[in-house]
């Protein structure tokens, strides 16, 4: 296969919030996006039902030729990668390699904090899976961390009402929530990539010298580590500087909603996931 292109995936619009500072970062690289607009939201989904999706997209973008493949969505990230890391790969494609946005996020969040009191906003599915305060502990281990679910937040980004003014109700419902959690709050992460799209309404709910983290840049320094670090995959990725976006459900309503959140014009082809 001529073009062996990395493979971005998300439920829907929130993994091209980490695939554009991929790009701006490693814009050598050929990419392929692929969105499950059609079953998007995972956030409420079951384990099961999010795991089956992911290895569904997973699967399609290796059939595509990428020989590596991010997971640019939390809640997947959270409840189907060590799955599919463990028990898939070794059988489907023991050569391809899977990624997600949570490690390389823990990795750092820490470096942010003065009051070592840390704020997770992030799905339902994300916060019950409690990845966030487990791997967080792994690499700074005496931060505490608060998390809330915001449940109604992607299904408006889904639907383009993020930037209305009815979206300000949700925005400060949850920080709120959160905020009552801990005084001590100083950081806040966005630990869903659909998030980054309301990053501004957050803001102005939070203290103001708050300090809101998303996960683009950080996921974007990582790959790019893990590149430095695996040469024999880099080898492996085409570099032809193309970028191709798919998506599950309307093609027209991918093009006119992605490129709010990519910049930009662009154009998706559909794809049927069955
Ligand atoms: N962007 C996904 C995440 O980071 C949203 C999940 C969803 O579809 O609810 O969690």
């Amino acid at each position: 296969m001529s073009q062996q292109p990395i493979g971005v995936f998300d439920s829907g619009y929130g993994g091209l919030t980490v695939l554009k500072e991929m790009v701006n970062r490693l814009p050598q690289y050929d990419y392929i996006y692929l969105g499950d607009n059609a079953r998007a939201p995972y956030g409420n989904r079951s384990f099961e039902t999010v795991y089956q999706y992911t290895l569904q997209c997973v699967q399609w973008l290796f059939d595509q030729g990428c020989p590596l493949v991010i997971i640019a969505c939390n809640t997947a990230s959270a409840k189907a990668l060590r799955t599919i890391q463990q028990l898939d790969l070794p059988r489907i494609a023991p050569q391809n390699r899977v990624l997600g946005v949570i490690r390389p996020t823990t990795e750092v969040v820490g470096r942010y904090t003065r009051t070592g009191n840390v704020g997770v906003l992030a799905t339902r599915g994300t916060v019950l899976s409690e990845s966030y305060p487990i791997e967080i502990a792994k690499f700074f281990p005496g931060l505490r961390v608060f998390q809330q679910a915001c449940p109604l937040w992607v299904p408006l980004i889904e639907n383009n009402e993020h930037d209305k003014p009815g979206a300000d109700y949700f925005v400060k419902a949850y920080t709120d929530q959160l905020l009552a959690q801990s005084p001590g709050i100083d950081t806040v992460l966005l630990a869903c990539t659909h998030y980054p799209m309301l990053k501004d309404k957050i803001a102005a709910c939070l203290p103001p010298a708050s300090r809101i983290i998303s996960q683009g840049e950080i996921v974007a320094d990582s790959l790019a580590d893990y590149l430095q670090r695996h040469p024999e995959m880099e080898a492996r990725c085409s570099k032809g500087k193309t970028l191709r976006f798919y998506t599950t459900d309307s093609t027209e309503d991918f093009d006119s909603h992605a490129s709010i959140f990519y910049g930009g014009a662009l154009r998706s082809t559909h794809v049927l996931l069955t």
